[in-house]
């Protein structure tokens, strides 16, 4: 590059507006240095075919730019990944292959899984062990993987791995299902058979279908993150046309559709939250197929939607008077009441809740745990319930499950301050000071996303609990301060 105009901010910004429009990628201030990086990089293989980077930059935007650009790609995509990554989620689709196997086959048809932006391929390869473990023939299993990055689906193509990166895999299944050559791995027939790879950039449509017509799980991680709300929103729309009714999405942990999508119905799987197409939504989903690009209006969660129908609410005076009395301390009386209350409601969650609180407080923990489980078999996916028991599980001295139920409350509504500010108590009574103080920090964080909000009274009553995210967030600014 010498005697070249230097790469200037411009061209930064330049370049991400560029890959912003053509695969979504979201190049905050703070990634420019890394496209800086990328823009050397590339500069140094081209040697003197590149000639500065506003020439590169009208190159790329040029008609022999979509070339180009395929090869710039590898080095400003972050391409991590690794055999059977999280493991609850390889858990949950062992659990799942048995039943949808035997479903398919019973149709003469396969079970088709699709892995979008697949990098490498351990992805995918992962998914085609776990389908011959549960017993899978060729012909019961349709394995796609895709990615923007032609380099990666080459190599996913060819099925070879370093022998360091398949340290991740099981000895027994390494030796079932790869041969070793050299200091690398290669898969045997069996599984390469199954596995199909093409490229695909998830920011532009023409997503594939399976021969079937819609994939019945599809694993779309660790690649939202990279991408904008409106292309978040797009892709997902994209994506739930593109699945079966009833088909199962896979995001990354970090992931949440949380007010950005409300397409589809989060449950859990073996202890994976998973995100279902509904099973009633084929004929809209199809419409919303090539809709324009038009982005969504802010999401009511997903979470918000009941698995087993809604509870039944009980009549809000009724439950006042409930309150009435904790609030005044005439426990018993409340007890009585709440209790006489349930059997007349038995699915109405704010009692459930109400008399599971009740209680924690009086010390009951057995009957308080059957309660709060009660609660969970009427809505699995209720934040404040996982939320409760946890502060419980907190109170009776359980860090380890307290901390559990915690991250869950937290993983379905990332914005409760108060969730943070006990997953920080109970980081503390692990003794684990670094996590402490990241769950303190969140806690400040969550609540300076939306200082002013009045966030929606709990449903359930819990006379302890603040739900002022003011007071809990300087609690959270003392305890950090005093790690
Ligand atoms: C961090 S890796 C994730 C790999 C794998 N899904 C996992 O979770 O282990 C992200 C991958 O997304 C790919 N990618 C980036 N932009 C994309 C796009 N617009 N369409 C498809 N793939 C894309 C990258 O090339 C990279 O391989």
């Amino acid at each position: 590059m010498k005697g070249e105009p230097a790469i200037r901010p411009e061209h930064l910004s330049e370049l991400a507006a560029l890959l912003q429009r053509t695969i979504g990628l979201d190049v905050r201030p703070g990634g420019l240095g890394a496209l800086r990086l990328a823009l050397e990089a590339r500069s140094q293989e081209l040697g003197a075919a590149f000639r500065g980077a506003g020439a590169y930059l009208e190159t790329l935007q040029s008609e022999a730019g979509e070339e180009e650009l395929r090869q710039l790609l590898p080095l400003v995509t972050v391409g991590k990944t690794s055999f059977f990554r999280d493991e609850r989620q390889f858990a949950a689709v062992a659990a799942l292959l048995p039943d949808l196997l035997a479903r398919r086959r019973a149709e003469g048809g396969a079970v088709s899984i699709w892995s979008a932006a697949c990098a490498t391929g351990e992805e995918i390869y992962s998914l085609g062990m776990s389908a011959l473990e549960a017993g899978a023939r060729p012909r019961d299993v349709e394995l796609l993987g895709s990615d923007v990055n032609p380099r990666a689906v080459a190599a996913a193509e060819a099925g070879r791995f370093e022998a360091r990166r398949m340290r991740e895999v099981r000895a027994d299944l390494r030796h079932r299902y790869f041969e070793r050559e050299g200091e690398a791995y290669s898969a045997r027939q069996e599984l390469r058979q199954l596995v199909r790879v093409q490229t695909h950039n998830l920011a532009s449509g023409g997503y594939p279908s399976s021969r079937a017509g819609g994939w019945d799980l599809v694993f779309c991680r660790n690649i939202l993150i990279y991408f904008d709300t409106a292309t978040v929103q797009r892709v997902l729309s994209w994506l739930r046309s593109s699945m079966a009714p009833g088909g199962l999405l896979f995001l990354g942990y970090s992931e949440s559709l949380f007010r950005v999508f409300d397409g589809f119905e989060l449950t859990e799987v073996a202890g994976a939250f998973l995100y279902r197409r509904p099973a009633g939504a084929a004929r809209q989903a199809r419409r919303t197929a090539r809709a324009p690009l038009a982005p969504q209006p802010p999401a009511r969660q997903a979470r918000a939607a009941p698995l087993q129908g809604p509870p039944v609410r009980t009549s809000e005076e009724e439950l006042a008077g409930a309150a009435e009395l904790l609030q005044g301390g005439r426990f018993v009386a409340a007890r009585e009441l709440l209790e006489g209350l349930l059997s007349r409601h038995p699915q109405d969650l704010a009692l459930r809740l109400t008399l599971a609180n009740l209680y924690s407080l009086l010390r009951e923990p057995e009957r308080a745990r059957e309660s709060y489980q009660a609660a969970l078999a009427i809505e699995p996916l209720h934040a404040e319930t996982h939320l409760f028991y946890g502060v419980e599980r907190l109170g009776a001295g359980d860090a380890e499950a307290a901390a559990q139920a915690l991250s869950r409350a937290l993983f379905l509504d990332p914005d409760l301050v108060i969730g943070h500010y006990f997953l920080g108590r109970c980081r503390e009574a692990q003794r684990d000071v670094q996590r402490a103080r990241l769950s303190y920090a969140n806690a400040i964080k969550a609540y300076q996303r939306n200082p002013g909000a009045r966030r929606k009274p709990f449903l359930g009553y819990y006379p302890d609990l603040s739900e002022d995210g003011g007071a809990l967030a300087r609690s959270a600014a003392y305890a950090l301060a005093a790690l």
